[in-house]
């Protein structure tokens, strides 16, 4: 059992709640509405339990699932709070059209909140890779899904893998956070091929 905070109150939110419960974490959610937070942690049930931003999170792992315009804003306030735990970025920093990433072509959005949080934090790109529905399944077409991960501190990824394996599903390391730029450009490609296909239910996963 690990303990298990989330900022977000969202569709994603929602969804990694649901999963970590299910295995067994316990789950805190945070948000800015107090009441949308309590609602959430009461759908969740078992052990979940609301606070609002600002509030310390009590996880080990603390799982940013907000926008990425607002995400490393977040993670700055909170400051040494969130030293020794292992923020979870599962951004996509899309641009409106769907056509390109908002970051550099140098960095990535993990990269911004890594570079804003406070010393002692790690950060492990992590969950991006997937829409909320094939996260909520756990499969597609089958195949059980794979968790593109990247982070800087093994111990920090060893913790995410161990997460993302309590939940059924696979953990795929990809490298360190650089590679946090490709994931979210994976992302991109996911979520293009999903317009276009008009089909929510796609999954990048490596086989052989
Ligand atoms: N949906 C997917 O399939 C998917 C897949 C992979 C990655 N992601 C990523 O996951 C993240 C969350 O996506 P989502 O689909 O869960 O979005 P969502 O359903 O729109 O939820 C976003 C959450 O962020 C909160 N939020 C927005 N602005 C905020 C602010 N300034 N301060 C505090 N909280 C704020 C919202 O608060 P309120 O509840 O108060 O409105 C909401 O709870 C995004 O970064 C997205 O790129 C999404």
């Amino acid at each position: 059992m690990t303990r298990i905070s989330i900022i977000g109150l969202g569709t994603m939110a929602r969804t990694l709640g649901v999963r970590a419960g299910g295995a067994g974490h316990d789950v805190q959610v945070i948000g800015r509405d107090a009441a949308k937070a309590a609602a959430l942690a009461a759908d969740l049930g078992g052990t979940a339990t609301a606070n609002v931003i600002g509030d310390a999170p009590t996880g080990d792992i603390v799982i940013v699932a907000v926008p990425h315009a607002v995400a490393a804003s977040i993670v700055s306030d909170y400051g040494p709070t969130l030293a020794g735990k292992v923020v979870v970025d599962i951004s996509n920093p899309f641009d409106p059209a769907h056509t390109g990433l908002t970051t550099p072509r140098d960095s990535s959005a993990a990269q911004e909140i890594a570079a804003a949080a406070a010393p002692g934090t790690t950060v492990v790109k992590a969950f991006n890779t997937l829409f909320s529905g094939v996260l909520a399944a756990g499969e597609t077409a089958g195949h059980p899904v794979d968790v593109f991960i990247a982070g800087d501190d093994p111990d920090a990824k060893a913790t995410v893998s161990a997460f993302v394996t309590s939940l059924g599903l696979r953990p795929i390391d990809t490298g360190d956070l650089t590679f946090a730029h490709w994931l979210e450009g994976m992302g991109l490609v996911l979520l293009g091929q999903g317009i276009r296909r008009d089909d929510f239910s796609l999954a990048i996963k490596i086989l052989g």
